[in-house]
């Protein structure tokens, strides 16, 4: 246990401080916060019947079922228990796993093989080859059930050293193509398997209602349509099409619906906060991108750290239970998130029955998971945990474990494309990421000056790139990047990343012209026909993203247009953001302004579309349309479609393109 982890009987929200450190700012930030949303006293109830039946795309397959039944026969207290404890790889061994029967690991952000997170490719599949070793091996008569690792790869298979890194889920909302969405699922399936993790995190189906959220950047659109579409896309791109030989079979991995349900609609959009919407809005708002995957056959669902009127998810039985079982028919795992059941009244990391008692199948539990597994044997020894209850969630591991084909996989080095390192950062997945960054962006302004329109940037003429995030592949990437809150990260994280000032050198260079960069451009202003400047927000995650309002605040961008200007060069102005902002002034000081959201390893796809060839014909054409509304007011956060007030800078839906202008 580590010393650090902050006593959580005060009711501020669960976070190990392990974790990271912004943890003391952090934690009295989100202590502060949690006062303002302390618990309703009233609890708003849910009748289940108004939530839709659903018919589950898997039918009961006996033979699964018998197999499940035959373990539960076999399996000893402690084995069951095992496999619903999940530990951080930085708190167990492969010997700790075997020991007491885990049935499950994740690797955190911030925790990789060997305490390294920057590991190679090499050692995370030794490591998995270990932990599954160790789970199987059945010397002394235990059962040894094979072990699952689980990982956030939430855009791309991203806590891996050369991994492809996709654009965050915003910037493929604003792409809106459910085929290439599926594609981006399939080549992080397989660059997980690679190095031989079988379980994502991913997709998030938040619908974000309230942008000052840090997470918003994790969310396809605020229209639940939008978001439906794209995280059943990518759930069949990850784990195959329900019923399929190949469904959860490498390269193929399970998938998870995350969080459930509401953390997109919290009060002030603050993170872990309550949600205080009706069950009615709960249900037209913030149902969609469960229904959807649970359709396409998700495998597991994360419970929620938000609170519905004041109840931690994590202790709501009649929404885990009542509704996603009895009424979405869900029979795969529901899964905690990180200590999240301690957030439940009475409950600590290492014990807390009421939280299984409400629904949750396996405790993720990072670093008190010895505790827990001692408190739940304790419990079912008493009674307190039901024989039904605690049978009914080991059954739902297995089942998962059997439809994956887990117990004849093999060792992770054995199965489909584990070890071919070359696709870690394949060229056929760089390309799609490509495409990804391209199909995202989106053109927000583009005017004349000098009688014609700034981009496509023309060939032969001299170019000034600049900008505080010129040349910032952390920036590009945002947070859930080889790290947690992507913070504390440099160029030789992303061998495989090109940025985006790079990417537009190229092409400016290969159409004949000429760059001038950043460091040249100190002082004196250098002659250019235009300047594009990159600039927006610095990477950031949950906790530590959420704002108090959407102000884009950094003054430096709007001089450096302004003198820009002022010197008559023309400028473009290149936002990187997990979040649309409020930057009126900014947008008034360029020519042109272009949203290309977080966009990942493939920053050469901005180029793509901002510089035109040698013979002056534009490359690509702009498709990137807004799936969240953009303000007109700093305090405009709420700011969403089918709503008069406020009144959007830009609509959902907006974007120019070359062609015909919106
Ligand atoms: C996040 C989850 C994530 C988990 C494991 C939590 O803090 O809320 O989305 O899957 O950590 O890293």
């Amino acid at each position: 246990m580590n010393p650090l982890e902050f006593d959580l009987r005060d009711g501020c929200p669960a976070l190990s401080l392990s974790r990271t450190i912004v943890a003391g700012l952090v934690v009295a930030a989100t202590c502060s916060i949690a006062t303002a949303w302390t618990p309703l006293a009233r609890a708003a109830t849910v009748d289940p019947a108004n939530w839709p039946l659903l018919t589950p795309p898997l039918a009961r397959d006996e033979h699964i079922e018998q197999q499940v039944q035959r373990w539960l026969a076999r399996l000893t207290l402690p084995e069951k228990i095992g496999q619903l404890v999940q530990a951080d790889l930085g708190s167990v061994t492969p010997a700790q796993a075997r020991r007491f029967h885990l049935g499950s690991i994740l690797n955190s952000g911030e925790t990789g093989p060997g305490e390294n997170s920057r590991a190679p490719a090499e050692h995370w599949l030794k490591l998995a080859d270990a932990f599954w070793s160790a789970s199987t091996d059945r010397s002394d008569g235990r059962a040894g059930i094979p072990l699952l690792w689980g990982t956030d790869a939430v855009h791309g298979h991203n806590n891996v050293l050369g991994a492809t890194i996709f654009p965050h889920n915003i910037g493929l909302g604003a792409a809106n193509d459910a085929e290439l969405v599926k594609a981006i699922g399939q080549a992080t399936a397989r660059e997980m398997r690679v190095t031989g993790q079988d379980w994502t995190f991913a997709p998030t189906v938040a619908v974000v209602r309230n942008d000052r959220w840090g997470r918003t950047y994790e969310s396809y659109s605020e229209q639940p349509a939008i978001v439906a579409r794209l995280s059943a896309a990518l759930v069949t791109g990850l784990q195959g099409a329900p019923g399929s030989d190949e469904f959860l079979k490498s390269p193929h991995v399970i998938a998870t619906a995350k969080h459930f349900i509401g953390d997109g609609g919290t009060v002030n959009g603050v993170d872990q906060g309550d949600n205080q919407m009706t069950e009615s809005q709960l249900l037209d708002l913030q149902l969609a991108g469960f229904t959807a995957t649970l359709d396409a056959g998700v495998q597991s669902v994360m419970a929620s750290f938000n609170s519905w009127h004041g109840v931690r998810l994590h202790g709501h039985k009649p929404l885990l239970t009542d509704v996603l079982r009895g009424r979405l028919k869900f029979d795969g795992i529901t899964i905690g998130d990180w200590n999240g059941h301690a957030m439940v009244p009475t409950c600590r990391p290492g014990d807390c029955l009421p939280a299984m008692n409400a629904g949750l199948d396996i405790f993720m539990v990072p670093e008190a998971w010895q505790q827990l597994h001692q408190s739940l044997q304790r419990d079912a020894r008493s009674g307190a945990l039901s024989p039904e209850r605690l049978n009914e969630a080991v059954a739902r591991v297995l089942r998962v474990k059997l439809r994956a084909d887990l117990f004849d996989a093999g060792a992770p080095s054995s199965r489909a494309v584990a070890g071919q390192w070359a696709q870690l950062g394949s060229a056929e997945h760089r390309a799609l990421a490509r495409r990804a960054v391209r199909q995202s962006l989106v053109l927000l302004k583009n005017e004349s000056a000098k009688g014609k329109p700034v981009l496509p940037v023309m060939p032969g003429k001299t170019i000034l790139i600049t900008g505080p995030l010129a040349d910032d592949l952390p920036a590009q990437m945002g947070g859930w990047s080889m790290n947690w809150q992507g913070a504390d990260t440099s160029k030789r994280d992303f061998p495989s990343a090109t940025a985006i000032s790079v990417g537009l050198k190229q092409a400016i260079e290969s159409a004949g012209g000429k760059t001038i960069s950043a460091s040249d451009a100190t002082g004196e202003l250098p002659a250019a026909d235009l300047a594009v400047v990159i600039y927006g927000e610095r990477p950031y995650a949950e906790f530590k993203g959420d704002r108090p309002d959407v102000d884009f605040q950094p003054d430096e961008p709007l001089s450096e247009l302004r003198r820009l200007r002022a010197a008559g060069i023309p400028t473009v102005s290149v936002f990187i953001s997990g979040r649309p902002l409020w930057v009126d002034p900014e947008l008034a000081a360029s020519d042109a302004f272009v949203a290309v959201w977080l966009p990942g390893t493939a920053g050469e796809g901005v180029a793509d579309l901002l510089v035109a060839d040698a013979s002056g014909e534009r490359k690509h054409d702009f498709t990137g349309r807004l799936s969240f509304s953009w303000p007109a007011a700093s305090a405009d956060a709420t700011v969403n479609a089918e709503q008069t007030n406020p009144v959007p800078r830009f609509p959902v839906g907006y974007g120019l393109s070359y062609q015909a202008k919106r």
